[in-house]
């Protein structure tokens, strides 16, 4: 498959690792394709990407490791700043698709999150936005987050950078619509979100995002090993140094892989 592949960074790991379990969002992913790219939340890819090129201090030939990189619209675009990345994926459908549109400096794998096929220490920055892995337990009883940031943190050479998003629980419980269902107890919304395909089709799925406040990203961050260089509130296509607050979606969190 064009632009997939096992680089350097992801090591021998990536043919040795276990393969991916599964997880309720692949469906979903099967059954959209390429109009995940006609949703308007993936619309700021540019932005966000120069965003982060300075966030994370990437210059030229940066070693970029996306998680849950979806159609791989931010790989693609961090690879257009010039980084080498390596975008993995849980979904079949999604990492065919990025590897299908791949620039030649950017590979990807199918992968979970929950068990990262790369070497420790090989990349300057991890990414995982908009929910990718972070934010979406495959059992939502039992959220694996935090074996998730872990896995992340450990791919980050000492020095090196991570930026993730996550849903704001403030946001989401200041602004619950009807259709949102979420559980007070563990911080997971679920909703039953209407999906459309390439030629329009529409079908329901079960979404199930874990929602954080700022306080419990810093403990996991602290928790992982990493040292917190920001916190803001942003929207999608509008990465910003903005405080955390109650009116924006989602929080990004850039941190720091401290030498231990
Ligand atoms: C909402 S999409 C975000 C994709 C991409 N990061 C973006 O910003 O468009 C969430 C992605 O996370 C992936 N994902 C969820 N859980 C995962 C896991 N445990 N391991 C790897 N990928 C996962 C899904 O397959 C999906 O592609």
């Amino acid at each position: 498959m064009n632009g997939s592949a096992s680089p350097g960074e992801s090591s021998s790991a990536a043919g040795s690792s276990q393969p991916a379990r599964h997880h309720w969002f692949e469906p979903l992913a099967d059954f959209v394709g390429p109009a995940y790219l006609r949703y308007s939340f993936t619309k700021g890819t540019e932005q966000e990407a120069a965003f982060l090129v300075d966030a994370l201090g990437l210059g030229p030939g940066a070693r970029v490791l996306d998680v849950g990189c979806g159609p791989g619209r931010h790989a693609h675009a961090l690879a257009g700043h010039g980084c080498r990345v390596v975008g993995l994926d849980i979904a079949e459908r999604f990492v065919s698709l990025a590897a299908a549109e791949a620039p030649s400096s950017a590979v990807f794998v199918r992968a979970d999150a929950r068990a990262v096929p790369v070497r420790a220490n090989a990349f300057d920055a991890v990414v995982s936005l908009c929910q990718g892995g972070f934010g979406l337990p495959p059992d939502p009883a039992a959220p694996d987050d935090g074996l998730i940031l872990a896995e992340m943190a450990s791919a980050l050479r000492p020095g090196g950078r991570l930026a993730l998003t996550a849903f704001s629980s403030y946001f989401m419980v200041r602004h619950l619509e009807e259709t949102d269902d979420f559980d007070a107890a563990t911080g997971v919304n679920h909703e039953l979100a209407p999906v459309k395909d390439a030629i329009g089709e529409q079908r329901d799925f079960d979404l199930w995002t874990a929602c954080y406040t700022s306080r419990e990203l810093r403990l996991f961050a602290n928790q992982a090993g990493l040292k917190v260089l920001g916190l803001w509130s942003v929207t999608p296509g509008r990465y910003e140094q903005r405080a955390p607050d109650l009116d924006h979606p989602e929080l990004l969190l850039i941190a720091e892989h401290v030498a231990s």
